[in-house]
Parts: structure tokens; sequence; C-alpha cells
């Protein structure tokens, strides 16, 4: 038995909250002593009422205001502390009624809270890429300033970290993240241009929320991961390398400098890295599928192509570049991915933006907050802007 231990969750109604909290049911199945002190939700109050039934938190937050009313009038006398908005948020993070955040919201929208965290000298388990990718120099020396830690949860940052333990940062020679290519590894580049919002929610390896689902297909995912790797690891993008690897078994591999490959292996179940974030640098049993050799008949591997999925390229550039680049070209996608998404513009037109941006707004280095703020409003701004133009 170990000790007892709070989480927040940041997204609870999401996929990877949801996996969260299953994860949280199997490892107190398990002997284990985790129990849920907040959980945040944007607008689904219907299932964020269920949660509070099954895992009785202090308190929830509900992003929209009128979702938060909603809820008010599901409680019947419950002892519940409900607080909503960005400012009812704020307020919770920065109190720290929690051991672990899980920062599982999407998008831009998870940063100020995950620093808020941070501040507090807590751990985060972070799913929540968009936080590194847009802010990650700032993240890392605000988790050095109030000695607080981010544990991955993304699976193939948590298959690095796996790969890393017990090994020196001198004898890593590279990082391999694995992509699984998407449901569109084999289309062409004029097929690209005609598939619908459907074919691009069909993931073939993998059942997430529909953002990510939208930047696998694009494999933005991929190069949004590069940024993140290099935060959260510390090594330049040329010592990040990108592979496809169609059945995603491997979750990623770290070449060292005697030639040896490390790689970590599982199903793809994202409720394994999720655990392993809540239990690092430990390990408990989990009752998660295992892989049977009898079925997996391959493993292949090739490289990606960047003519036909260039959000790769650009996402290694803007990582070069620095400064409000990443910011600029993670709030362009955002943009591009919520047009597509409601059949505004072309799938192959999310990248055209992203590249639009980039070479549009100008970048700041060493930028502080608001600057990465801005940043993020520009691009959405130039994104939606360029959009009505061309309709
Ligand atoms: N899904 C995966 O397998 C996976 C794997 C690796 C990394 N990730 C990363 O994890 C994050 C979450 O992904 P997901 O697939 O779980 O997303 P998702 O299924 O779309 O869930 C998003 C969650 O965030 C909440 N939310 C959305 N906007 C919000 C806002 N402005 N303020 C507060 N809450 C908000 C949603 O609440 P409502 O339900 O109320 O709208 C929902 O609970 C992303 O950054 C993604 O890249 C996901």
């Amino acid at each position: 038995m170990r000790t007892r231990r709070g989480i927040a969750i940041l997204g609870s109604t999401g996929s990877i909250g949801k996996s969260s909290l299953d994860v949280i049911s199997s490892m107190n199945e398990h002997g284990e002593d985790y129990y849920v002190t907040y959980l945040v939700t944007n607008k689904n109050v219907d299932l964020l009422y269920q949660q509070v039934k099954k895992y009785n938190p202090i308190g929830v937050v509900i992003i929209n205001e009128e979702r938060a009313k909603q809820f008010q009038s599901y409680l019947n006398g419950e002892k519940l502390n409900v607080y909503s908005g960005e400012a009812g948020l704020a307020e919770v993070m920065s109190r720290g009624e929690f051991d672990v955040l899980i920062s599982s919201l999407v998008g831009f929208a998870g940063l100020r809270p995950t620093l808020e965290a941070l501040r507090a000298g807590k751990t985060v388990a972070l799913a929540n890429k968009e936080t590194l990718v847009v802010a990650g120099e700032i993240v890392n020396e605000t988790a050095r300033e109030y000695r607080a830690n981010v544990v991955p949860v993304d699976s193939e940052h948590s298959a690095i970290l796996q790969c890393f333990t017990g090994e020196d940062k001198e004898s890593i020679a590279k990082l391999i993240l694995t992509a699984s290519g998407g449901p569109f590894l084999n289309r062409s580049k004029e097929d690209l241009e005609k598939v619908t919002v459907e074919e691009a929610l069909n993931h073939p390896n993998w059942r997430m929320g529909n953002k990510i689902t939208i930047d696998s297909a694009t494999l933005m995912n991929k190069g949004l991961e590069v940024i993140e790797a290099h935060y959260l690891f510390d090594l330049p993008p040329e010592r990040i390398e990108i592979v496809v690897h169609p059945q995603s078994i491997i979750h990623s591999m770290v070449e060292f400098v005697d030639g040896s490959i490390k790689a970590q292996l599982g199903m793809p179940d994202m409720k394994i890295p999720i655990q392993y974030a809540l239990t690092y640098p430990e390990r408990i049993r989990s009752k998660y599928q295992r892989i049977d050799f009898g079925k997996v008949s391959q493993l292949t591997f090739m490289r990606p192509d960047v003519e036909r999925f260039p959000l790769i390229s650009l996402a290694y550039e803007a990582l070069s570049q620095g400064g409000t680049a990443t910011a600029v070209l993670n709030a362009a996608n955002e943009a591009s991915v919520d047009l597509f998404l409601r059949r505004k513009i072309r799938f192959t037109q999310i990248a055209d933006f992203v590249r639009q941006a980039l070479e549009s707004i100008p970048t700041k280095r060493l930028p502080d907050i608001d600057e990465i703020f801005e940043a993020d409003r520009q691009a959405r701004q130039f994104v939606y802007a360029e959009t009505e133009h061309s309709n």
C-alpha cells in the first residue's frame, strides 16, 4: 500500500480524462490509494455529474458559465465546491489541493492552469503537449523555480522516459519518435485535397479527441511531439528523429552513442502511459492488454513523407527559429483544425495556413508569457481573417 495521493484532472470528460479516471479505479483495485480532488471540464456537465457521483471529488470547475449554472441545478444538497470560468480554474490550481495534476485539456487553454499548478509546486502529468509547444522554456523555468515536476503522459515521451531510465544524458545519441502515419499514410498528394472530415477522424490505431485525431492525420501531432520532446529531454531538433511505424507497438526509441537502441513496446492504449506517469519512477501491476507476439506478425518502419505531410517540416522550422514561432505554429494549427472540422477549409489548407501564418507574423525572441498570448491571438486572427477573405 502506498501513500494516499490526491489527483486533479483538467479535462476529465475528454479521452485522456476518462482514461485517467479508469486508471485511478484500476490502481485502487490493486491496493493503491489514489483519490480525486478536482475535476475540470468545459461544457459536458452531464458526464461530469456522473463522474462526481462515482469519484466524490472535493470540487469541480466548469469553464462555461452557462453550463456551470446548469450543473448547479443537478446538485441535490450534495456537498461540492463548484467553480466556474477561467478565474475559478486559476483559484483552484493555485490553491493546490492535489498532489498530481493530470493536465489533459485540449489546446492552448491548458497553458495557464498548468503553469499555476507548477507554481503551486505540484507534479504535473502532462498530456496537453500544446503547453510545452507554446511555452516550453517558461514551463521548464517555472518547474525549476518552484521545484515542481513535469512527467509526460504522451505515449512517445513516456516511452523515451522509460528508455532513459538508468542512462547518462551524455550517452544518448538521438531520440526516435514513432508515428502511426494516421489514416492517410498511403494517400497520394492529389487524394489528400479531397479527404473528408469523417475519413480524417477515422484513426487506424487510437481513439482520441477530435483535435489530436486531425493532428495525427496531418502528422502535425508528430511535429508537436518533436517540440515537446525537445523541452522535456533537452535535446536539439537535429537529434530528434521521426520514423513511421504503422502498427503503433513500439512507442518510441532512444539511440545511444555506442549504436545500441532501446525501445519501449506495448499495446496502443493510453491507460498504460497514464498509469506510468502517476506511479513514476515505480511500476505497479495493471490489467491492461498485453502484446501477443503470435498475433503481431510484423513491425514495419519507413521515413515520413514531408512532401505530403509538410506540417512536420514546419514544426522543425518553428522549433529552430524559437521564440514565439512555436506559439504561432500551434495557434495557426488550432484555428485551421477548427475550420477543417467545421468544413470551412480543405484538409490540405491546414498546412497552407500554418505556413502563411509563420511567414506573416513577426516572431519575438525570449518572449514573456504576455508575448506568447499575443502571438497566439495574432496567429488565430490571421487564419480566421484569411479564411473569410478566401471564401
Ligand atoms: N487522446 C489521446 O489519446 C491523447 C494522447 C496523447 C496526448 N493527448 C493530448 O491530451 C490533450 C487532451 O486530448 P483528448 O484527446 O483527451 O481531448 P478531448 O477528448 O477533446 O478532451 C478535451 C477535454 O478538455 C476539455 N476542454 C476543452 N476546452 C476547454 C477549455 N477551454 N477549458 C477547460 N476545459 C476544456 C473538454 O471538456 P468538454 O468535454 O466539457 O468539452 C474535455 O474534457 C491534448 O492536448 C492531446 O494532444 C491526447
